[in-house]
């Protein structure tokens, strides 16, 4: 979290957007071994869920599902015909991700697609109108290569931990911080209409 926790807390409080039982079920359950720390937290999932409902999409495409919480709250603003596709590599997580996603109204619209999303990705033919991208960091540039042929015009791409835990502004960068500085400044080479929000990590959002 980048900002502190008294300000994150005034912030959750004066935010009035409310999350659904099934959303704060799966933020508070535990799961064998696994971390939680990679998951979008409360303000987060507010916000994919809001940009959702605005754009109101008919696609939504997800790198790296986890849990479930972000594809769910990215559902919300889901079309009454509406899909939403994910990518999650790992057989574990999915099976998890299945299971919270099978508990809500929202199941026969989301697909998870188990493997890695660098073969996946070139089958998909669709174009989406939303797409988070959230998986692993150092294919960040690889997975923006591959969806630039699957955004619509006016879509809206959502890319996560841009600014790593604040470290980006760092002189001394370790590896992770420097994928991620290489990734927001080319970003910015190519021209794209971006603005990063400093919520949670950060999220690059971009405009098509
Ligand atoms: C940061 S978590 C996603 C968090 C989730 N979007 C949320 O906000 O709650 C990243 C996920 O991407 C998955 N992942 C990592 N590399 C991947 C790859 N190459 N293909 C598909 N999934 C991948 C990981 O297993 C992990 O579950």
């Amino acid at each position: 979290m980048i900002i502190n926790k008294k300000l994150y807390n005034y912030i959750v409080k004066f935010s009035n957007d409310k999350e659904s039982k099934y959303l704060k079920n799966i933020r508070k359950k535990s799961y064998n071994n696994i971390k939680k720390n990679s998951m979008s937290d409360f303000l987060q999932g507010r916000l994919l869920s809001i940009i959702s409902r605005i754009k109101n999409p008919k696609y939504i495409l997800e790198i790296g599902t986890f849990l479930g919480y972000s594809t769910l709250c990215l559902c919300e603003g889901l079309r009454k015909k509406g899909k939403l596709i994910s990518i999650e590599k790992n057989k574990k997580i999915f099976n998890y991700a299945n299971i919270n996603i099978n508990n809500t109204k929202y199941k026969k619209k989301i697909k998870i697609l188990l493997g890695n999303a660098l073969n996946i990705l070139p089958k998909i033919k669709k174009k989406f109108d939303i797409i988070f991208i959230d998986a692993d960091k150092k294919n960040y540039i690889n997975y923006l290569n591959l969806i630039k042929n699957k955004i619509k015009k006016k879509g809206i791409i959502l890319v996560d931990n841009v600014l790593w835990k604040g470290l980006v502004i760092k002189k001394k960068k370790d590896k992770f911080t420097k994928i991620i500085y290489k990734f927001n400044k080319k970003l910015k080479k190519n021209n794209y209409n971006n603005i990063i929000i400093p919520i949670r990590d950060g999220i690059n959002l971009i405009v098509n």
